[in-house]
Parts: C-alpha cells; sequence; structure tokens
C-alpha cells in the first residue's frame, strides 16, 4: 500500500495590508486585472487580516463573524479562477482595521486567503506566483506577499505578468505610518469602477501614466538611498497626481472630507519646518502619515487635534504573511 499524503484540514494566514507611496490607479486589462503602472508600497505591520479556510459542503464566506453575499461572489469567482480545481470552502476572514474604507483591506485580504487556500490545497505556489494570484483579485494584494518595501512593475508587454521586488526589509529602514481615521465607512466608489471611470474620462490619464516610470525609479532610488526627504517628494508628487485624475474623472471621484484637508495641510507645515512626514492617500477619506519613529509620537499628537480626525493607527512596516497549517 502507498502512503498517501496526510490532507490538510484547515489552513489560516495572517497578511497585512499595504499602502502605496507610488500609487496605482487604472488597469491594463481588466479581464486578468493587470496594472497600467507599477507602485512602489509599504507593508503596514500593526494592521492585519487572519483568514482560515476549511473544506466545507458548499462555498460559505464570513467577514468579521457576518456573512457577506456580496464579497462572497467576487472572492469565489476569484478563487475559481486561482485554483481551478478546488473544492467547496468554508473561509472566515478577520480584519482588525475598517474594511473597504480605503485601508487596503482588499490587499490583506486577497494576499490572506490565496495564501490559506495555497496551504490547505498544498499547491507550493512560489512566493511570486502567489504574490501574482493574489493581484489577480485585487491590484494591490500583490504586494502584501512581501513585507517591509516592495515595488511593483507593471507587465511589459500583453502577454507578461506583474514582477515584484522587495526593496528593504522591515529593520533595513523603520519607517511609520500613521493612519489618520477620518470616516470608517464603506468608499463611495469602489477602485475597479474608479479607474475604468478614470482611463475612460479624465484627459489627463496620458500625463498621469506617462510620468509614472520616472516616479518608480525616483522612489527606487530614494529608498536605495534611505534618502526620506526624496522618497517624501516623490510620495507626495504621485498622491497629488493620483488624486488629480481621479477629480477630473467624469462623474468626479472625490474622496476627500475636510478632515483629510486639514490633515494634509498640517503635515505640510510641519514638513516645511523640518519634520520628516509626507502624506498619501487612497480611494477613501483617510490620510496616510509616512514619518520616522522618532517624529512619529508628536506627529501623531499633532494629527489627533485635527477637526474630524476620529482617531491615529500608528504602524510600523510588517513582513510577509505566515501560513499555519492543520492535519
Ligand atoms: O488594489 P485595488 O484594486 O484596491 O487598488 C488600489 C488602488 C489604490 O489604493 C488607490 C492605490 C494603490 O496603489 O494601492
Amino acid at each position: 500500500m502507498t502512503d498517501q499524503p496526510e490532507q490538510i484540514s484547515r489552513a489560516s494566514a495572517h497578511a497585512h495590508p499595504n499602502i502605496a507611496l507610488v500609487k496605482y490607479w487604472g488597469k491594463a486589462d481588466t479581464g486578468r486585472n493587470l496594472p497600467a503602472t507599477g507602485s512602489l508600497s509599504l507593508t503596514l505591520g500593526a494592521l492585519q487580516t487572519h483568514t482560515t479556510v476549511a473544506r466545507g459542503a458548499s462555498d460559505t464566506l464570513t467577514v468579521n463573524g457576518d456573512s457577506r453575499p456580496e464579497m462572497a461572489e467576487r472572492l469565489f469567482r476569484f478563487l475559481d479562477s486561482a485554483f481551478p480545481d478546488r473544492p467547496a470552502l468554508s473561509i472566515d476572514t478577520q480584519n482588525d482595521f475598517p474594511t473597504a474604507a480605503g485601508l487596503a483591506s482588499s490587499a490583506s485580504g486577497f494576499a490572506a486567503v490565496v495564501c490559506a487556500v495555497d496551504g490547505l490545497l498544498q499547491s507550493g505556489h512560489s512566493e511570486h506566483r502567489l504574490a501574482q494570484l493574489a493581484g489577480g483579485g485585487s491590484g494591490s494584494a500583490a504586494r502584501s506577499l512581501y513585507g517591509g518595501i516592495v515595488r511593483l512593475d507593471a507587465p511589459a508587454t500583453e502577454n507578461d505578468d506583474i514582477r515584484l521586488r522587495p526593496l528593504a526589509e522591515p529593520a533595513d529602514w523603520p519607517l511609520e505610518v500613521l493612519v489618520a481615521v477620518i470616516d470608517e465607512g464603506p468608499k463611495a466608489v469602489g477602485s475597479t469602477e474608479g479607474m475604468e471611470r478614470t482611463r475612460t474620462t479624465s484627459p489627463y490619464y496620458s500625463g498621469w501614466i506617462d510620468s509614472h516610470a520616472r516616479d518608480l525609479d525616483l522612489a527606487t532610488d530614494a529608498v536605495g538611498k534611505r534618502d526620506f526627504a526624496a522618497l517624501a517628494d516623490v510620495t507626495e508628487h504621485s498622491f497629488f497626481k493620483m488624486h488629480a485624475v481621479m477629480m477630473s474623472s467624469q462623474p468626479a471621484l472625490l474622496y476627500w472630507l475636510p478632515a483629510s484637508v486639514g490633515v494634509v495641510r498640517l503635515v505640510a507645515d510641519l514638513r516645511a519646518r523640518g519634520v520628516p512626514a509626507c502624506c498619501t492617500m487612497d480611494a477613501g477619506p483617510q490620510v496616510k502619515v509616512v514619518t520616522t519613529p522618532d517624529a512619529a509620537t508628536e506627529l501623531a499628537s499633532a494629527i489627533t487635534g485635527v477637526a474630524g480626525v476620529q482617531r491615529v493607527i500608528r504602524s510600523g512596516l510588517g513582513n510577509a504573511p505566515v501560513v499555519n497549517l492543520e492535519r
């Protein structure tokens, strides 16, 4: 009798969200969910998605304890293409931070589920392959397969895939991120619909795409030299350009609230006075402030004082996902 490998009965994965300093906004291929541009991100250690998967009688999903049919449909369709021979799955996922409010919960969510399903099915995909699969669910999720500071390159040709490169481990350059939480509600327009609206209607879209490679190279160079001022310059430029193409879409995509402006202005004033800090925002009103550990405490208390800021989440850089298997 030949020994059968013992089946894994349950697999769980922890993954962290990430925030882009050089932003991705726009798809080259909506079918394969391929980005039109590269991006560069920080993996956030203090925020976490924890996903557990097991074989089930039918596909089921709970998110923070609630069943979410609208998320389940997208997730199981994605898993059908990422793991074509998969069995029915029972999936439970917990986020310790607001879901779908521009805090990149889809990034950590797709990264965690891809790692957990790979573990359950013993597919044995490489980290790079798992990143490509996660990117099929949510473009930014590919970056959450790595810790520290991560660069994603867009496909060079239409038959190509994304490429990922970790540029620094968390200990190499211990940056900090302060997330000014302004509104925890779900975003008004999701990123897939928003990106297509921008691509098809903004008169500035081609300028955004054409100027992107330079930003990515400047940021990569700044990371290599641990040059905070240079990284801050390109981070803010990429963030303002992305929101400019969002706002110049028709109808306009305006993710800002008054408190977002308040935090961005405060940080600009502090930075002009020599504080190492810069801002970025995604498809939601939260402002993420990147800084260094020595400046973080004072900066966090200044941001907390801005009218409309509900709380500030502080995070250092995090590691790649961790998977646990139960036999
Ligand atoms: O991964 P998606 O499809 O949610 O898109 C992310 C888009 C931004 O968060 C706005 C920018 C980025 O690069 O993360």
